[in-house]
């Protein structure tokens, strides 16, 4: 029997530092529809799903940290007292939720880690928040810090904003934290306030095509994103001084205010104010049942993506029309931040091993690319195991 990541990770933790930790799980997420959303304060459809970071971790003595990252057989160690950014990227993930609770002033003490799991990395899952998202939940725990859910999910989005750099919205994380089985979650971002929506489609799979293409750009193109977005803000608000944001723009206040300059900043807010309309109507057509019209919206969805907020590239394309073409496909879509990564789709289960046959032919022969295909189902958030 192949032996569970929970107990890789256990058995790891108790050969390298003697002791018995305990085990924390946190998802990875997909997002139905409503992407860049998030920092626009607009409204997400995100999932946490059945694949996940382990977490095997317990209190030391002193004031050392010391982390294992399993999966890449690398070890980092620091402490409470000195600690910077690393040159390595996975460390900063753990240490930038560290950073954040000492900022707010909880008392931490050292401790072991080690952590192995089965999100893909790179793919548009969130590895990072997952990861994130683990540590926070584990040291609350250890720690006894009486952190609250949201609380968790914010401390990991800050710990991405500022101790890796990477200005994100809250949606990865609070997908993680907040995931419940069988159902997706409408946030608004600007209230945080949240529904859950059941999702338990019976003869439906999701699938993700994942094109492989790693999303090395995302980082630094997702910022300049971010930084559109609010340059478009500055320029609507000197004809409606009462618009904060983006949510609060209506598609005739920026094509009034932002169609005669520059067109990139126009094509980026147009996209971000119709897919906030684009996820209110899809999720209209969602609690009706009617998934064929939620698919049509995905595959706008793309679309704007592709065209307006340039952040697909031509492998996702590619994917994104090969499943435009198969009517068994109900809906597809980029996912995540984009450059590389995934196609998220809704896939009738009869014909979903014939359709995966299909595409990953399509790709190697046209693109002479490999891809990988993952089916994954809705589960809980970060939880103890
Ligand atoms: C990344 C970010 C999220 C969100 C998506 C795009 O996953 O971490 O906050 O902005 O991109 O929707």
């Amino acid at each position: 029997m192949i032996k569970s990541l929970k107990n890789t990770v256990e058995d790891t933790f108790i050969e390298k530092f003697n002791t018995k930790p305990i085990v924390v799980c946190s998802p990875g997420r997909i997002n139905l529809i409503g992407e860049h959303t998030d920092y626009n304060m607009g409204f997400v459809l995100p999932a946490a799903i059945d694949k996940a970071m382990y977490m095997a971790i317990a209190k030391r003595n002193d004031d050392t940290i010391n982390l294992f990252a399993l999966d890449l057989n690398d070890s980092f160690s620091t402490t409470i007292s000195n600690y910077t950014q690393s040159d390595k990227e996975w460390p900063n993930y753990m240490i930038g939720v560290v950073d954040e609770l000492l900022k707010m002033g909880k008392k931490l003490g050292g401790f072991n880690a080690v952590f192995a799991g089965d999100v893909p990395l790179g793919a548009g899952l969130s590895s990072s928040a997952a990861l994130e998202c683990a540590t926070v939940f584990a040291l609350d725990n250890i720690f006894n810090l009486g952190l609250s859910q949201l609380q968790m999910a914010q401390i990991a989005q800050m710990a991405e904003r500022e101790f890796v750099g990477v200005k994100c919205g809250i949606m990865d994380q609070f997908a993680s934290v907040f995931g419940k089985k069988n159902h997706v979650i409408k946030l608004d971002c600007r209230s945080l306030a949240y529904e859950y929506v059941p999702f338990n489609l019976a003869g439906i799979k999701i699938v993700l095509f994942d094109s492989m293409v790693k999303h090395s750009l995302a980082s630094s193109e997702y910022n300049v994103r971010s930084q559109q977005c609010q340059q478009g803000v500055v320029l609507i608000q000197q004809k409606y001084p009462e618009v904060n944001t983006l949510r609060d723009a209506t598609i005739q206040m920026v094509d009034e205010c932002l169609s005669q300059g520059d067109i990139k900043i126009y094509n980026r807010c147009k996209f971000v104010v119709e897919e906030i309309t684009r996820l209110q109507a899809a999720c209209q057509y969602l609690t009706a049942g009617n998934l064929a019209a939620f698919g049509q919206q995905m595959y706008q969805t793309h679309q704007g993506l592709s065209q307006l907020y340039e952040v697909s590239c031509p492998e996702l394309d590619f994917i994104a029309s090969c499943a435009q073409q198969e009517t068994d496909i109900l809906g597809a879509r980029m996912m995540g931040g984009g450059f590389g990564g995934c196609i998220i789709a809704l896939v009738n289960e009869h014909a979903t091993t014939q359709i995966i046959e299909r595409i990953k032919n399509a790709y190697h022969t046209q693109l002479g690319k490999q891809m990988k295909v993952y089916e994954v189902n809705i589960e809980n958030g970060t939880r103890l195991v």
